[in-house]
């Protein structure tokens, strides 16, 4: 299996890749994951990247694509596929990954898009908590942890993502409006697209999600 996931911040991409991860035995590469890696580990990357990703930037296509690249060369999870969430964010990425995945004689299968009104995105961001080393995601109201405030697996401090206020995640959607909006366009024209309503609670979002991948197989 190799697909994207496409969607507004909130939308769910963090929360349902894991589980196609887990089903499809894939690769789950997250590029704000990684790029909030780099963050935590102050390394020069992660000092200009924090910068952009609080201000509700972008980081430039070269980097994150030398990212990508990375992974599919040397993560051997990627070997039997991939679910992609939070890349390609812009058509050039688009682009530069249909090259690598040309030279690697690999090709996409699906791209699904999260669909969800602008509106229900704040409540989603501004209760989320996330572990930092696992990425693992929860939310105060829709997805309590067991024990408040800690992770379910690790018993680890949760925390909150200094992107998930109001005033960033506006920042966010226009980016995500403007510039991610014409790669669904691009994947649209190529008939790989699907979208689906991410409004739905997760694990009907997950039904839907699941049922792509199989009618594909
Ligand atoms: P990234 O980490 O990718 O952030 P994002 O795209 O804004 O998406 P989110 O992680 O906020 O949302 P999600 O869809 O994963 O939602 P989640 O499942 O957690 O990127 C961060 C930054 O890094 C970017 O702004 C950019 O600066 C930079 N960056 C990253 N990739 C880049 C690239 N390729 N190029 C350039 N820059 C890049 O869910 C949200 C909350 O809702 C959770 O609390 C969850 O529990 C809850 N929830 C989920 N589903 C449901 C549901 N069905 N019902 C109720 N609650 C739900
Ligand atoms: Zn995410």
């Amino acid at each position: 299996l190799r697909t994207i996931l496409v969607g507004p911040p909130g939308a769910g991409k963090g929360t349902q890749a894991p589980r196609i991860r887990d089903e499809f035995c894939v690769c789950h590469l997250a590029t704000g994951d990684m790029l909030r890696e780099q963050v935590q580990a102050k390394t020069p990357l992660g000092v200009q990247a924090k910068k952009i990703m609080d201000a509700g930037g972008l980081v430039s296509d070269d980097i994150m694509v030398g990212i990508i690249q990375d992974q599919l060369d040397n993560n051997k999870a990627c070997k039997n596929g991939f679910v992609l969430d939070g890349f390609p964010r812009t058509v050039p990425q688009a682009q530069k990954l249909d090259g690598m995945l040309n030279a690697r004689g690999e090709k996409l299968d699906s791209v699904v898009q999260l669909l969800i009104d602008d509106q229900l995105l704040i409540s989603r961001i501004t209760g989320r908590l996330i572990h930092g080393p696992s990425g693992r995601t929860y939310h105060k109201e829709f997805n309590p942890p067991k024990k408040a405030g800690v992770d379910d697996v690790t018993g680890e401090k949760l925390i909150q993502r200094s992107d998930d206020n109001v005033d960033t995640l506006r920042k966010r959607l226009a980016s995500f409006h403007a510039q991610t909006g014409p790669v669904v366009d691009y994947y649209r024209t190529k008939g790989l697209w699907h979208g689906i309503d991410a409004a739905q609670s997760p694990s009907v979002v997950w039904d839907s999600m699941r049922s792509i991948f199989v009618a594909k197989k």
